[in-house]
């Protein structure tokens, strides 16, 4: 597996790849990758004959006081595992490569709707900074597919309508959370727990599990939340929200709503942790 660092190179690369008629597939993260990371590559390798990862932890989509300076880079590590999975090409760009004008000065690319509630409520520009950054990534590898987890249901919301609204010939591959045994979802922010955190932090896929199990036994929505809610504190977390919307499109949730899904997310010590899980409402 070549890595590329500059974005001559990495044409160069495509395009060879693209003379050779292969399919590409593109699985974009900001690295210190884990099996959830590994199961986009997988994906990748299952749809496409030509896989390209990208590690760029993009400074547009943290915000002020969020983790972007001790966002783990591990990038050695990362290139072995990626190798172990079958990837083809890494890119690894500098941010002066990627913003050369600088961040502020930079051109972005705004999801409305989508993008709003949830962790857009708590992350202001957030979502702006990961749609900028897609939409760079996809113009600079033309991709046929690319990858992402369901982990950051809402990130994928948001970019599956950035591809319908700007016609975006990319077609987006949704792979299902990889979790711990324990029931994690895993992720590069659970390196930030201490031994007790990391022992306490599957309780937040629990509730989610909990308050799912009494929707679909009928308890009322606002009921259910609220037992989440307090189960969540019980347990330590300092919750951002519990919410549950449309399966579909992040929607409100009606009597109507069949498929629904049930999102989290929390504080515990140092690391916010985010969660989601579908529901089946009962009739
Ligand atoms: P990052 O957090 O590194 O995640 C990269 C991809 O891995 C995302 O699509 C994410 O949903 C997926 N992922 C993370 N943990 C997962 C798990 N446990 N199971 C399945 N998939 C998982 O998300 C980002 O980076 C960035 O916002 C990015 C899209 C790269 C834009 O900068």
């Amino acid at each position: 597996m070549e890595t590329v660092t500059d974005i001559v190179t990495l044409r160069e690369r495509l395009g060879e790849a693209r003379r050779q008629g292969r399919r590409i597939g593109l699985v974009p993260t900001m690295g210190n990758l884990h099996d959830g990371h590994l199961a986009l590559v997988a994906a990748a390798r299952e749809r496409a004959d030509y896989v390209v990862a990208s590690i760029f932890v993009n400074p547009l989509q943290f915000g002020a006081g969020e983790d972007f300076a001790g966002y783990p880079r591990t990038l050695g590590e990362d290139r072995t595992r990626l190798e172990g999975a079958g990837c083809d090409l890494l890119f690894a760009p500098s941010h002066a490569t990627v913003y050369p004008q600088g961040t502020t000065a930079q051109t972005t690319v705004q999801v409305p709707g989508v993008s709003g509630g949830l962790c857009g409520a708590n992350r202001p520009g957030h979502f702006d900074g990961v749609a900028t950054v897609v939409s760079l990534l996809f113009n600079l590898f033309q991709p046929d597919l690319a990858c992402f987890g369901s982990k950051d249901f809402q990130q994928l919301a948001v970019i599956r309508k950035l591809v319908a609204d700007l016609h975006f010939p990319v077609e987006i591959v949704g792979v299902p959370i990889v979790r711990a045994a324990d029931g994690l979802a895993l992720s590069s922010r659970n390196g930030y727990l201490n031994d007790q955190q990391r022992a306490r932090a599957p309780r937040l896929y629990a509730t989610l599990c909990h308050v799912r199990d009494a929707l679909e036994q009928g308890t009322a929505r606002e009921e259910a939340l609220r037992q989440g809610l307090t189960r969540l504190v019980e347990a330590g977390f300092k919750p951002d929200y519990l919410e549950l919307r449309r399966h579909a499109d992040l929607g409100a949730v009606s009597d109507a709503t069949r498929e629904a899904v049930l999102l989290g997310a929390a504080h515990l010590g140092p690391a916010r942790l985010i969660d989601n899980l579908a529901v089946t409402l009962p009739r």
